[in-house]
């Protein structure tokens, strides 16, 4: 049976907006029928667009990994979002270098690191998983596999960024753990109506990163991770403790074991809390979506900087701001 939504694409609540009441944490169950969960999507930060390039596929009966695929490529063509694709910041030598992964319901998963002039990574992390043996490919490799399958490669240093850089290079002062402004990654997740559920992530990483550095957007099992039986998860911020506590795998393995997506997402926060102790975790910016199989959802992260959006049958591109431990 094909979803009918009852939204118009134009149509778009930013409940942040709203009153600081409302906004500062809704239960998830104040969104989401639960006699009616499928399809859903969700994305890191306000990704409307990304939804609607989503929503277009699932509410036609698509397969969810389509759907993240064309809703991760909307982000990556816009060259406003400084963080994502093209457009997005540099390194600390004015090369802009991207990361992105993909996985779907049966655990098959493709991903690119560490990629130069090409604007749209998570297709090429998508051709990785599909036509190669192979996991991950990096750099230069993963470059010539993209020129080899047809891929256009471009400059994806925008004025605006370079710019930014320039200005940046003035001081440049390296501050990786702070920069919630800068670190809008997206991770989208999909479930579709037949039940399907799959995830991507891409980003440019941390602005002005050192030449190399890649975070845990394209690393399977940090930035993203996706269980066909139980759900999937994906992050946003600090890649480097994403990477530390193997983040995604850990919520969808609390799921595992009973979580809802909410306590798991809590859970894995904590977990960077405990690690990092307060005081260094408060500057970090670290945030988690999950979803499960049964199309629940949960958000959580260090500040209160982090929002994100929901698509649902009965909604409308929702964009919720999250819980947090920090206020
Ligand atoms: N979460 C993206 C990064 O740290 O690169």
């Amino acid at each position: 049976m094909t979803a009918k939504p009852r939204h118009s694409r134009r149509s778009f609540i930013k409940l942040s907006s709203l009153s600081a009441g409302l906004l500062s944490f809704q239960p998830i169950s104040a969104f989401v029928d639960p006699e009616n969960k499928k399809p859903v999507v969700i994305s890191t930060w306000n990704n409307s667009r990304a939804n609607d390039a989503a929503w277009e596929i699932l509410q036609s009966n698509g397969y969810a990994l389509d759907a993240v695929e064309q809703g991760a490529r909307i982000p990556e063509g816009n060259p406003k979002d400084t963080s994502v694709g093209y457009g997005g910041l540099p390194d600390r030598e004015g090369i802009v270098t991207l990361d992105a992964c993909i996985m779907d319901e049966k655990s098959n998963c493709g991903s690119v690191a560490f990629v130069q002039g090409y604007k749209h990574p998570i297709s090429i992390a998508r051709a990785v998983m599909e036509k190669t043996p192979h996991v991950m490919l990096v750099g230069k490799g993963a470059e010539q596999f993209a020129q080899a399958n047809g891929f256009k490669k471009e400059n994806l240093l925008t004025k605006e960024s370079e710019k930014a850089w320039k200005d940046w290079l003035k001081k440049s002062e390296y501050k990786p753990y702070h920069d919630p402004g800068q670190h809008d990654t997206i991770g989208i997740l999909a479930l579709d109506i037949n039940g399907r559920i799959s995830g991507a992530c891409t980003t440019s990483g941390m602005a002005y990163k050192m030449h190399g550095r890649v975070g845990d957007s394209p690393i399977i099992g940090a930035g993203l991770y996706v269980d066909g039986e139980i759900g999937a998860a994906t992050a946003t911020g600090v890649g480097e403790e994403m990477i530390r506590i193997a983040g995604s795998h850990t919520i969808v393995e609390l799921m595992r074991q009973g979580r809802t997506p909410q306590q798991a997402c809590e859970e894995a926060v904590m977990r960077v809390i405990k690690k990092r102790g307060e005081t260094m975790a408060k500057e970090l910016n670290v945030a988690f979506l999950a979803l499960d199989i049964q199309g629940n959802i949960g958000a959580y992260s260090t500040t209160d900087t982090f929002e994100y959006t929901l698509t649902t049958p009965d909604h409308n591109h929702i964009v919720i701001r999250s819980a947090s431990y920090f206020k």
